[in-house]
Parts: C-alpha cells; structure tokens; sequence
C-alpha cells in the first residue's frame, strides 16, 4: 500500500471514481467506498491494474447510516492503518418545483448530501487525530452552495449547509492541523447527475432539451463545463501542503460563474 491514504466516499462513479483514481496516480493508497459496493470494487479492480499494484480497495458504506460509517472507518483503520484525506464526494439531486416537491426527497437531499458527510468528517477526523495526522477533509459542494437554484431546493439547502459544517469542522480541527474544505463545482455537464436532469432543465427554461447543454455553457464566463480533471486539479493542491495555512474555505470551480 502506497504511504499516504485517501478515503473517497461516493467514489464508485462519475466525478468520484475519476478522483479515485486520479489520487491514486499521484501517490495516494485508496479507500473507495460507495453505496454501490460493486462499483465500489470495480473501480479499485481497475485502479490496481492500471497502477500494476495493489494501492486501491473497494468497501461498501451508506454515508447516511451511522453505524454503516463507524464500521467503515474501523475496516480502514484495519485494513489501511491511517488516513491523510477524506473526500466527500457522494450526492443527490432531485428536482421538482417547490408546489410539487416531495418532503422525502427533501430529507433525502439532507441525509445525502448533508449529514453523510457530518458522519464522515466525525469518524474519519478521530482516526486523523490518533495518528497526530495533520489530514484534509474536502467536501464535493456545487455553485447551488453559495447561489439559489431553481427547483433544486433540497439540493441547494443542503449544500449551503455544507459550507456551514465545513466552517464548522474547520474551527473544531483547526487545533489539529486538520484543514478542510468545500469546492464549489459548476455543471458537469456530461455526468449522469446532470444528464438525468436535463428534462426537468428543458422545463424550467421553457427551452428544447437539447438546447439545455449549450445555455448552461453560455452562462459561464470561461466557456465551457466543468470538467473532472478541473476538481481534481484544485483537490491535489488543498490535499498538500502548500495549502497548510488555508482552511474552511469554499472555493469556486465554476469558470468565472460564482465570484465571491
Ligand atoms: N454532476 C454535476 O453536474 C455536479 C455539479 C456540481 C456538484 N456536483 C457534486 O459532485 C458530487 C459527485 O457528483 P456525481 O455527478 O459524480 O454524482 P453521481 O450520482 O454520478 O455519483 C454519486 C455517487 O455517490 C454514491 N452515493 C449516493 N448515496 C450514497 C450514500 N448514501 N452513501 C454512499 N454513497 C452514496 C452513489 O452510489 C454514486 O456512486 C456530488 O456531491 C454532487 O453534488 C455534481
């Protein structure tokens, strides 16, 4: 196992799986856990081909479920023996107008993209603290975390609130060394998370939905979406220690979009 370790929740697709595998690239052994414990152990499989060694395990965790997060972290502790950074990257988003928006897909927002990653900073900080670990907590936020979104209201509350804990975790860890942030994504346009909204796009916008794609690009000073590499670029400069003396920042990736 690689020296440093890195616990990716939410790590078995998408925007998680690409961190995964990106952290890995750059010296990070990892521990990528997901909901889904097949996509979990495939993208671990794939990463320990890649790298022609054994720096990558898959584990299975519902970030919502308390005890689901404390035997993960005893499984890490186990199998790993320590933790340097923790990346918050499982989310949820369910759409509707707020007439017709369902109170479980609310609470489900919440626990998601909320209180999963309360659970998370919770256990994993300990294990960072035993050690004498002056580790990173990163949260995957979104630009809904700093500006309102349009029938996205769970979505958006939870991800304000996530940079009201990572503020909060912050100060709590500050004594530690531990530092820890938010990253404010903008669309990733070509994830599923996205893709699967683009319906519901169409209809707030009042526009087709293969228009959808190119008005969110439009929106963007800088052209374009956000793209993996962009998120894993600035995740390796806060998880160094060139950013030890930042802390409980939330910091935009959105090409320009949000500017404060
Ligand atoms: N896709 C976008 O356009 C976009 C934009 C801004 C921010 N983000 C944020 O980026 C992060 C990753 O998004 P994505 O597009 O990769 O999403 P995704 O839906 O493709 O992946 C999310 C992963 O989280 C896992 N997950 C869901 N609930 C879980 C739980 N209870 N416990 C453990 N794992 C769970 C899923 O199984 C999945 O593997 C999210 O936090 C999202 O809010 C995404």
């Amino acid at each position: 196992m690689g020296n440093k370790v890195a616990v990716i929740i939410g790590g078995g697709q998408t925007l998680g799986a690409f961190l995964s595998s990106g952290l890995a690239e750059n010296g990070y052994a990892v521990a990528i856990a997901d909901l889904n414990q097949a996509n979990a152990e495939k993208i671990a499989q794939e990463i320990n081909l890649k790298m022609s060694c054994n720096v990558a395990r898959g584990f299975y965790v519902d970030a919502t479920d308390e005890q689901s997060v404390i035997k993960l972290a005893n499984t890490v502790d186990t199998v790993f023996g320590r933790v340097d950074l923790l990346v918050y990257s499982a989310g949820i988003a369910k759409a509707a107008p707020i007439t017709e928006f369902k109170a479980q897909d609310f609470d489900l927002s919440l626990q998601v993209n909320l209180v999963g990653y309360f659970l998370c900073a919770r256990e994993f900080s300990k294990l960072m603290i035993r050690e004498g670990i002056a580790g990173r907590i990163i949260q995957i936020n979104s630009k809904s975390g700093k500006v309102g979104s349009k029938h996205n209201t769970g979505y958006s509350a939870a991800k304000f609130g996530g940079v009201g804990l990572t503020q909060s975790l912050a100060l709590d860890l500050a004594e530690y060394g531990i530092t820890v942030h938010s990253l404010m994504l903008g669309n990733l346009l070509k994830s599923p998370m996205f893709q699967s909204l683009i319906p519901q796009y169409a209809e707030k916008l009042g526009i087709p939905a293969e228009k959808v794609e190119q008005t969110y690009i439009d929106k963007v000073p800088l052209k374009r979406g956000c793209e993996y590499q962009d998120v894993l670029n600035v995740l390796l400069f806060y998880a160094s220690e060139k950013a030890e003396y930042c802390t409980g920042q939330s910091i935009n990736i959105t090409g320009g979009q949000v500017m404060f």
